[in-house]
């Protein structure tokens, strides 16, 4: 179905590329590969003997089979198909069905994209740049010692939610201070002080690339119910400093000080096409840091979401408009902008990729161009699948 979008705007979704996406959790990858769509792109995540976990077109190129229905063995993945194996590097090491001499075909290769497993996510790196070209990936404060099990005073716990919506909205939304007294006012918004402080924006970045953008202000909590009221009792409410803000490209942060410990949700925002998008939530607390708490954590967060999804899912045009002035703005929609700016000057570098819609992602097998396409002339020839980009153009 073709998104709806204002009528100026091209009826398209951007990728954008050469970025480090988080796009799953490492916990999901073990012995088997996994299956992950993102931007209307299918890839398959594997773990190596020694840990490392590989992204991969999930895309044999014998038959079009899908990887991610296969095995692991041998330090490769298997094709389900008729049992190609591809090893890390993205090369096919056996083709069974061969007789003992025959030579494997230099094009038996699937596109292999940079993959590190770091702050309790899988972050593929989506483009073709050298190593020495990309930008950083980010850095998530304070979520490294967290997450180490030696390391006390945070509980963690992660979840999943899935939306009907496009992921430039979803991450948009996740950094929206002002929606809260509205949007909220069942759990931690206070409809009654819906009035936003100017705040300042904070943006950091490293060598040329945007690295974090964040904002803090104090929100006007509501007036508690049930074992919060028996805790609050007689206390004086006193505004709650809650800092929110991204790490380009997909990742949202939320602080939240209350009276009794710290929250801190760190959501991926994963593209699955250009109107799906899954948040991959890992959600820290300082308080009641015993495991019988954590269901409570979980529920609370997706509480948070599902207060969220009429709106966000309910947006029109479906799509970020790319004209900063085709939506109307206020002082209190300054992380947007800044993530809007930010979108703009990557397409403005001709890293936006226009994300298939299903019946292209169905009818072709285009494929994100990987690292090794540009760095190895001796591979120049040595590909099935067209890119995007080629097929683009
Ligand atoms: S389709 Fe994968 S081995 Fe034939
Ligand atoms: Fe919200």
């Amino acid at each position: 179905m073709a998104i709806v979008n204002s009528l100026d705007q091209p009826d398209i979704t951007m990728l954008i590329k050469n970025h480090w996406y988080a796009i799953e959790f490492g916990s999901v990858v073990a012995d088997k590969p996994v299956a992950v769509a993102v931007h209307g792109h299918d890839l398959v995540l594997w773990r190596s003997k020694d840990g490392t976990v590989n992204a991969q077109s999930d895309l044999c190129v014998h038959r079009g089979g899908s990887l991610a229905g296969g095995t692991v063995i041998s330090n490769c993945v298997q094709c389900p198909y008729h049992g190609w194996m591809y090893d890390s590097s993205g090369m096919c090491v056996s083709i069974p069905a061969n007789r003992e001499g025959l030579a494997i075909p230099k094009k038996a290769r699937v596109d292999t994209y940079p993959c590190i497993e770091r702050y309790g996510f899988v972050w593929v790196f989506l483009g073709d740049l050298a190593e020495d070209q990309r930008p950083p990936m980010p850095e998530l404060e304070g979520l490294d010692l967290a997450l180490d099990a030696k390391a006390d005073g945070y509980r963690a716990v992660e979840g999943d939610f899935d939306w009907v919506a496009n992921y430039d909205r979803v991450l948009e939304n996740a950094v929206d201070i002002s929606h809260t007294p509205f949007v909220h006012a069942g759990s931690f918004g206070n409809p009654d002080e819906p009035e936003i402080a100017d705040f300042e924006i904070e943006e950091l970045t490293i060598g040329d690339h945007l690295a974090v953008v964040t904002a803090s202000v104090d929100l006007h909590p509501p007036v508690p119910s049930g074992i919060w009221a028996v805790i609050g009792k007689n206390k004086e409410r006193k505004p709650v400093t809650t800092t929110t803000g991204f790490y380009p490209p997909n990742v949202s942060m939320l602080i939240v000080r209350l009276p009794l410990g710290e929250i801190r949700i760190f959501t991926a925002a994963v593209p699955r096409d250009e109107s799906h998008t899954t948040s991959k939530f890992i959600m820290l607390r300082t308080f009641f840091t015993g495991g019988w708490a954590d269901k409570d954590s979980i529920r609370r967060t997706l509480k948070i979401f599902n207060e969220d999804q009429p709106t966000v899912e309910s947006q029109r045009p479906e799509l970020l408009p790319f004209d900063l002035s085709a939506e109307l703005h206020v002082k209190s929609d300054g992380i947007q902008l800044a993530y809007r700016r930010w979108r703009q000057a990557q397409l403005d570098k001709g890293w936006g990729l226009p994300t298939p819609t299903d019946e292209q992602a169905r009818r072709s097998a285009a494929v994100i161009a990987s690292p090794a396409r540009i760095s190895d002339p001796e591979l120049a020839n040595a590909w099935v699948f067209p890119t995007v980009e080629e097929m683009d153009t």
